[in-house]
């Protein structure tokens, strides 16, 4: 049977009050979510209002504390006194009970046996030139492709984007290193041209190439982490009364439904030695509905929609939490990719960073809000942030990374797992009246009675800033 549609071509008034209609629509979408998504299915975010900005939080009852705005981009707050001195000595007394292991890298004995057999084989680099390159043409694409200035020859730099993976930090220096002791820049001009890359590429040298990087790997500079961590407990409703009173408190902070906050990661407690550090990286990845969220160990990418960093202990000196390009992208016009990541040696470079004091509490947002949707958006790439190195003494740190699927839908998907999980599995200790709950996905309301103190606070930021103008006008 054959449709017949007749087709008309609108007019131009009428195209007109169409784009009309539908720039209204859009502009409606967008500034005001609520006619969108439910209330009780959007996720919340703390306002940063301004840099400097003040809001108070009563984190057990009676004791108030200062949560202040560090960043605007991501939304980044300190809350000194979150935790009591107590509590992280429990937390810290936890992790050293489970037992810490090397952060990252599950290979870490590979590594070591590398590093130690480094003396034994020093001299058995293969001088021997000119192996066939592999593939000529892919090879000169790959050339092309990590020649990002387009000028025809690799610095240490562009190098670098092959050589640093997930474990690996080498700086340009190494890269150079490398080149003389595997006779790879025959006339050390410090530039691979497209010549001496194919012989890099080749076969045998590449061999050599990825032996040297292991190596390297071994020693804790070029690692991109080096710490010792260990898990606390399972994800879930907390059974000890002092994580749970933690779980609590992060709910009334973060104004994040309770189910949201409890079925997150569980707490990983970290410790860095002198020496320890963690260069610039994302807590989370971004969107991708081609792989799921990694849940509990399974495998995937992580959704970390925020990260909640406590202070277990005061560092001697250094270990800050740096934010290298929080608030803005430029950073130093004049520092190179390496520079910007290096929080061993350009950690005071950064735009932000934060100085470990026990107790205390670095809180921020890897992801925007979808404006649309209500719930988890894009991964907000001013959210680089690490560890900067341990100078002297020891850092002891938590992460309490609070975890969002991509979708409401995809979430309660995930709590529905988790709750046939738990009803199957019948020694588990926790009912299944507390797992009914886990699917209840409300936004809690406001309980705290700080208002008037808050009011106080806002008015006296009011006079404060109002102050701080005429102040500089009287010096000018
Ligand atoms: C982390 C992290 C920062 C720090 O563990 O993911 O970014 O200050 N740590 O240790
Ligand atoms: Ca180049
Ligand atoms: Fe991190």
């Amino acid at each position: 049977m054959e449709l017949k549609l007749s087709v008309r071509i609108p007019s131009r008034q009428e195209v007109c009050r169409m784009l009309a209609l539908f720039i209204m629509m859009s502009v409606v979408q967008r500034v005001q979510p609520n006619d969108v998504v439910q209330e009780n299915l959007k996720l919340y975010q703390l306002d940063p209002v301004a840099k400097g900005h003040v809001r108070l939080f009563e984190a057990d009852p009676g004791r108030i504390l200062r949560v202040e705005t560090k960043a605007l981009q991501p939304p980044v707050f300190e809350i000194p006194d979150f935790l009591t001195p107590e509590e992280c000595e429990y937390i810290v007394g936890r992790a050293l009970n489970e037992g810490l292991y090397p952060s990252g890298v599950n290979d870490e004995a590979y590594y070591n046996s590398l590093a130690n057999s480094e003396d034994t084989d020093e001299d058995d680099v293969d001088t021997t030139e000119e192996d066939s390159p592999t593939d000529e043409e892919t090879t000169s694409g790959v050339f092309n492709e990590l020649d990002v200035n387009n000028d025809m020859v690799l610095d240490a730099e562009e190098v670098l984007a092959v050589l640093n993976t997930e474990n690996t930090f080498l700086r340009p220096k190494d890269v150079l290193q490398m080149y003389s002791d595997l006779n790879l820049d025959p006339d050390s001009d410090g530039w691979l041209t497209l010549d001496e890359f194919m012989i890099l590429v080749s076969n045998d040298r590449l061999m050599d190439v990825e032996n040297w990087v292991w190596k390297r790997t071994g020693h804790q500079e070029n690692r991109i982490r080096e710490s010792k961590q260990a898990w606390l407990g399972q994800p879930g409703p907390a059974k000890d009364p002092i994580l749970a009173n933690l779980q609590k408190r992060v709910v009334s902070l973060t104004k994040l439904p309770e189910t949201i906050v409890q079925w997150s990661e569980q707490l990983q407690v970290v410790r860095y030695e002198t020496g320890g550090h963690f260069h610039a990286h994302y807590d989370s990845n971004e969107l991708d509905s081609d792989m799921e969220c990694m849940r509990n160990g399974q495998t995937g990418r992580f959704c970390r929609f925020m990260t909640i960093l406590y202070y277990l202990d005061d560092t001697l000196r250094g270990g800050e939490t740096a934010f290298p390009i929080a608030d803005n992208g430029t950073y130093s016009e004049k520092a190179t990719k390496t520079e910007i990541y290096d929080l061993s040696q350009h950690c005071h470079d950064a735009n932000l960073f934060i100085k470990p004091e026990k107790g205390k509490a670095v809180m921020w947002y890897n992801h925007y809000i979808n404006q649309t949707t209500g719930w988890m958006g894009d991964l907000n790439h001013y959210s680089l942030h690490g560890g900067c190195e341990v100078l002297e003494g020891t850092k002891w740190i938590a992460n309490n990374w609070i975890w969002v699927d991509d979708s409401y839908d995809k979430h309660v998907e995930h709590l529905e797992s988790v709750q046939k999980a738990l009803e199957d599995d019948d020694d588990d200790g926790r009912g299944t009246e507390e797992t009914k709950a886990s699917l209840d996905l409300a936004v809690p309301q406001e309980v705290h009675a700080v208002t008037d103190l808050q009011k106080e606070l806002d008015e006296l930021e009011r006079v404060n800033v109002h102050g701080r103008r005429h102040h500089t006008n009287g010096e000018l």
